[in-house]
């Protein structure tokens, strides 16, 4: 069975299989309409989402199937206290498949160690965003046809930004990809993807202070929120959140063929002035989003039982002693469960749920 918890649980191959079935999708719409009947998906949602939950739900709807699950913790049993686990194994008697949302790091990694059916993350804390990444790569494909070859900007809080973690993952394993990183110091991509990710796959990056010296150089703009809830203190959150904003006079800068991609929703990091260029592909990236979906889903029920289509296999390591996660939003410290590692290139132990050390 094949789940996504993050993107590199897909090969580059299923990536790309995914891609072309979003793509044959939006060709021939009709064929689609009966895909998933009589099969359901579930959405829990223990954060706020608009429009990831509402672009799953779209999805399995235009595949001719069933919707149901919450859009709120507050109203389902977790206020009664109950584990992701126990919930897992409640919904998948009433669903074929479970998108989770979740406020606690590797929450849908815990999930699929007791799923019997195929779980989505749509995104855990501030870790991974896997289904926004199939958007995003879906939308670079059809703005500028390639996933190759790109000078590709990250801008605004890089720190936070689990669609960023997830881009970077993705995009580190094609060819010719180079970052430009352009954040307030507070909000610097984290340790654990500069190491391993960029590092240790190659994949070349600079970090510049303002949005007008990367600006040239870009095929892809990629803005995102500076997210206030992620924040402990009001103050750090008000010294930074208007570090970089997006307008038409930067927009001059720019290269003619160009895509600026933003996973919304935003603030006030673009403009609205704009929305009205032919760059802008921000609101054309949602729509990508219920396709890409749309294929996410069929492809995880056709796979289900195809020994062809497994998760990949992780080399995981002892955790010695006490040690335990450092991360207070990881579910480790949160729900009772196993102490999963794996050890960094920096000889480190790391949490399998969440990526960070343990200590
Ligand atoms: C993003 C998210 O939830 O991580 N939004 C989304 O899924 N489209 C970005 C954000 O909330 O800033």
């Amino acid at each position: 069975m094949k789940h996504l918890i993050d993107p590199t649980d897909l090969t580059v191959e299923e990536t790309q299989e995914i891609i072309d079935l979003a793509l044959d999708i939006i060709a021939n719409r009709a064929k689609y309409s009966e895909k998933c009947k009589g099969k359901k998906l579930a959405t829990l949602f223990y954060e706020p989402s608009t429009r990831t939950r509402l672009s799953f739900t779209a999805a399995m709807m235009e595949l001719g199937g069933n919707v149901l699950g919450f859009a709120d913790a507050a109203s389902s049993s977790v206020s009664k206290g109950e584990t992701v686990r126990d919930t897992v194994r409640v919904v998948e008697n009433f669903a074929d498949i479970i998108a989770m949302r979740h406020f606690l790091e590797g929450a849908q990694l815990a999930a699929t160690e007791v799923s019997r059916v195929p779980i989505i993350n749509a995104g855990d804390g501030s870790h991974a965003h896997p289904t926004q990444t199939l958007t995003d790569l879906l939308t670079i494909t059809r703005e500028l046809g390639r996933l190759d070859n790109l000078t590709i900007g990250f801008c605004g809080d890089l720190r936070f930004g689990r669609t960023v973690h997830s881009l970077i993952k993705a995009l580190s394993r094609q060819k010719g990809i180079k970052i430009v990183l352009i954040a307030p110091p507070q909000l610097r991509l984290p340790d654990y993807i500069k190491q391993d990710v960029c590092d240790r796959l190659g994949l070349e990056y600079k970090e510049v202070d303002t949005l007008e010296e990367a600006m040239p150089e870009l095929d892809v703009l990629y803005m995102t929120r500076v997210q206030k809830e992620r924040f402990l203190d009001e103050d750090e959150y008000e010294a930074v959140k208007d570090s970089f904003v997006l307008d038409s006079e930067k927009m001059k800068l720019a290269k003619e063929k160009m895509a600026v991609l933003h996973p919304l929703p935003r603030v006030n990091e673009i403009l609205e002035e704009v929305d009205s260029d032919p760059r802008a592909a921000y609101f054309r990236q949602v729509e990508n989003g219920k396709f890409v979906r749309m294929a996410l889903i069929s492809s995880l029920l056709d796979w289900k039982d195809d020994p062809n289509h497994q998760m990949p296999k992780q080399e995981e390591v002892e955790v010695p002693g006490h040690l335990r996660c450092e991360n207070k939003k990881c579910i480790t410290r949160n729900e009772k469960s196993p102490r999963r590692a794996y050890k960094a290139p920096d000889g480190s132990l790391r949490c399998r749920y969440c990526d960070h050390k343990f200590k």
